[in-house]
């Protein structure tokens, strides 16, 4: 496996861990089961790092790719990925439920635009 290959799988991972606390919280309200709370709670504690460490794996898996400043459906995805992020901060600045109700729809933008630049080819190169 080539080095931008294990950059960009292990970014969709590190979507899984940002994004899989939201339906373990649903799950969690039926099960109330104490060892799927000390994960969420960890997950929680680590979120807005792995949201930073998702930016700098992008731009690293770019760079090794020589697209650091090619515009194609990988810069869609970081785009989305920092419009996240920065609503992410603003949850705590502002407190607002609209914010973080626009922070969750923009997790699944972000999974629609990663699934564009992994599986549909034809939509690769922009430019
Ligand atoms: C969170 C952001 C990103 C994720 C999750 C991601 C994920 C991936 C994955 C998993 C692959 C490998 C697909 C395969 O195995 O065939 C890939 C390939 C690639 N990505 Fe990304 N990527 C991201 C951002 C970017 C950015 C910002 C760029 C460039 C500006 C980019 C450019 C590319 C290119 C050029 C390839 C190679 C396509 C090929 O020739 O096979 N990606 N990406
Ligand atoms: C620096 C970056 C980020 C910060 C500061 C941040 C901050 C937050 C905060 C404060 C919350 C609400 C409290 C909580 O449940 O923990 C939250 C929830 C959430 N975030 Fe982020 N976030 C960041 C990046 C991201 C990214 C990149 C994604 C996905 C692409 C994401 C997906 C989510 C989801 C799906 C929720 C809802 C969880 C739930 O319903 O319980 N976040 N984020």
């Amino acid at each position: 496996m080539e080095l931008y290959e294990v950059l960009g799988w292990l970014n969709v991972w590190v979507y899984v861990f940002l994004t899989i606390k939201a339906p373990l919280k649903i799950l969690n309200k039926r099960l109330k089961n104490k060892s799927l709370m000390k994960i969420n709670s960890f997950l929680t504690r680590y979120h807005k790092y792995l949201g930073i460490f998702m930016i700098i794996i992008a731009l690293a898996h770019a760079y090794v790719l020589g697209y650091l400043f090619r515009f194609n459906s990988g810069t869609l995805v970081l785009i989305g990925v920092i419009i996240t992020s920065i609503l992410g901060v603003l949850i705590r600045i502002t407190r607002n439920k609209l914010v973080l109700t626009l922070h969750r729809l923009l997790s699944i933008v972000v999974l629609l635009l990663m699934i564009n630049h992994i599986y549909l080819p034809f939509t690769f190169k922009i430019s």
